[in-house]
């Protein structure tokens, strides 16, 4: 694939392989005799959760939720809004909400805060990728994949207004991304 200038490899597809495996082991360890409730992120979680899911060898569920954080700029204004409800409910089921990056952890720790609300059995969280010194929020992370700088990442699902999403490894972009 011949890339657009200005994106610098940070993990490319194999170390990102890598990553997911170990987290499905990991996951499976734990939910084998659970059927598990996955509920994903959208939309930047869609590459991970299909990657994801597909190591997995035993019953589970899945469904996506939909949050957005309103701000200018860089800047957030702290709040998120649910924007699309799972369609199946969390009460009482084992509950792994998964996420491709935590940033300012506000889209995460609202979302765990909206699913905690239908009393799930248990809930915890898996994240592809980990941006920890733009933490604005405490977010308590279970399963972690890889932690990142502080820069704007593209690929593996991830996008600056909507584009690379589709790139198979995952870049750093070299300008700001305009639209964040
Ligand atoms: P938070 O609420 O600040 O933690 O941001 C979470 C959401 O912002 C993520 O689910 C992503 O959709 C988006 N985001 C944060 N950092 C990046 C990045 O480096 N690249 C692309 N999207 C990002
Ligand atoms: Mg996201």
């Amino acid at each position: 694939m011949v890339f657009p200038p200005g994106l610098q490899i940070l993990f490319p597809e194999t170390e990102i392989a890598a990553t997911v495996g170990r987290l499905a082991s990991e996951i499976s360890r734990d939910y084998r005799k659970k059927t598990p409730l996955f509920i994903a992120i959208l939309k930047g979680s869609f590459i991970f959760l299909a990657d994801l899911i597909r190591q997995l060898d035993f019953p589970m569920e899945l469904d996506f939720i939909i949050a957005c954080s309103y701000g200018k700029g860089t800047e957030t204004s702290g709040e998120v809004k649910i924007l699309h409800e799972p369609r199946i409910s969390a009460k009482g089921r084992h509950v792994v909400v998964i996420e491709d990056i935590a940033d300012t952890g506000l889209t995460t720790a609202a979302v765990v805060e909206h699913l905690k609300k239908q009393k799930p059995a248990s809930l915890k969280l898996c994240v592809l990728l980990d941006k920890r010194e733009r933490r604005l929020l405490p977010v308590k992370i279970d399963y972690l994949g890889l932690t990142v700088p502080n820069k704007f990442l593209v690929g593996y699902g991830l996008d600056c207004d909507e584009k690379y999403r589709n790139l198979p490894d995952v870049y750093v972009l070299d300008e700001k991304c305009q639209t964040q």
